[in-house]
């Protein structure tokens, strides 16, 4: 379990995030969304009691990450952006030696498992400054996770991963939420729609939405909308298709496509159909379009908007 209370952080005179507060439940798998620069690492570096707040607090499994900075850092695994791995050492000994800081039992069985899950058992004997980038990325998050933590946090776990192994790293994680609490930033939209149940988008150092991706959809959404492409003049046919009262807005988005929305609960495309029929323009698509957690993202972080 997680508790951030109006967490702020200054750098020099700069706040890289303020007031952030929140609170993750155990088994709960949070997505940290934002653009570069947001404050994501900022606030995973407090959490992971590797700097503290300048402001605010914030309890790990109830202990304070300032006060009770040993406790929190034994309940956490941490996968930091660039994790620190020796290059001299080989795969098992780094982990091994890991596993020995942390008070592992059982400790080669538990280094053997943790290297199949995060597929390096065939890599176990080679040297650290061997590995591939991706391969490293994979020894971060198993170091991260080789003492069965309560509480993970992993900046940005599938960066630099082929697809193959993302899928398997999104569903090693899916696999630890419910027993454990994880936090994890991403930039892909779609790992937060596939692992997460929860998400926080950040702009700024200040959060701007906190829901579930199903819900932030649904919100953003509004009235449906409605692709056309069509041979009119732009100009002509955005005057005339702004004129229809089932249309609330026409937005163009290239020189023969417009993006329109329906007015709430009506669905425009009859009123559209007939209208470019009666006009002689040409009709060339008609479609429904959905929202995606993308449109979400880029309109929530698009300028300075705050949670109320
Ligand atoms: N050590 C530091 N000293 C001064 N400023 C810093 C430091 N670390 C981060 N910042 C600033 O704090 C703000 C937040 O940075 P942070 O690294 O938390 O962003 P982020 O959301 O993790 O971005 P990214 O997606 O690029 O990883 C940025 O403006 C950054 O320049
Ligand atoms: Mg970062």
């Amino acid at each position: 379990m997680i508790q951030a209370d109006h967490l702020t952080k200054y750098y020099g005179h700069q706040a890289a995030i303020q007031n952030l507060s929140f609170h993750v439940a155990r088994g709960e798998i949070l997505g940290l969304l934002g653009p570069n620069g947001a404050g994501k690492t900022t606030t995973m570096r407090i959490l992971t009691a590797y700097m503290p707040p300048s402001e605010g607090t914030a309890l790990v499994n109830g202990f304070d990450v300032f006060h009770d900075s040993l406790e929190v850092r034994r309940r956490i695994g941490y996968l930091p952006e660039s994790a620190p791995l020796y290059p001299d050492m080989t795969v098992s000994d780094y982990l091994n030696y890991v596993a020995t800081l942390r008070k592992v039992n059982h400790r080669p069985k538990q280094v053997c498992e943790t290297l199949e899950k995060v597929d390096l058992g065939a890599q176990r004997n080679l040297l650290i400054g061997k590995l591939s980038k991706g391969m490293r990325q994979r020894l971060g998050i198993a170091q991260a996770i080789v003492h069965d933590p309560e509480v993970l946090i992993l900046d940005e776990p599938t960066i630099g991963l082929d697809p193959r192994q993302i899928m398997a790293v999104r569903k090693l994680i899916r696999d630890l939420g419910g027993k454990h609490t994880v936090i994890l930033s991403t930039h892909l939209l779609s790992e937060v729609e596939q692992i997460c149940s929860r998400v926080l988008i950040i702009n700024k150092g200040q959060i701007v939405a906190e829901d579930t991706p199903a819900n932030l959809i649904l919100h953003l959404e509004g009235g449906e909308r409605v692709r056309l492409k069509t041979l009119a003049a732009p100009a002509d046919a955005v005057n005339t298709l702004r004129s229809l009262p089932e249309v609330s807005q026409v937005c163009q988005i290239d020189a023969d496509t417009f993006e329109l929305e329906c007015s709430l609960g009506l669905d425009c495309r009859l009123a559209v159909a007939q209208l470019v029929v009666e006009r002689g323009w040409g009709l060339l698509e008609l479609r429904t379009v959905s929202i995606s957690l993308e449109d979400v993202f880029l309109e929530l972080t698009a300028d300075q908007q705050v949670r109320q």
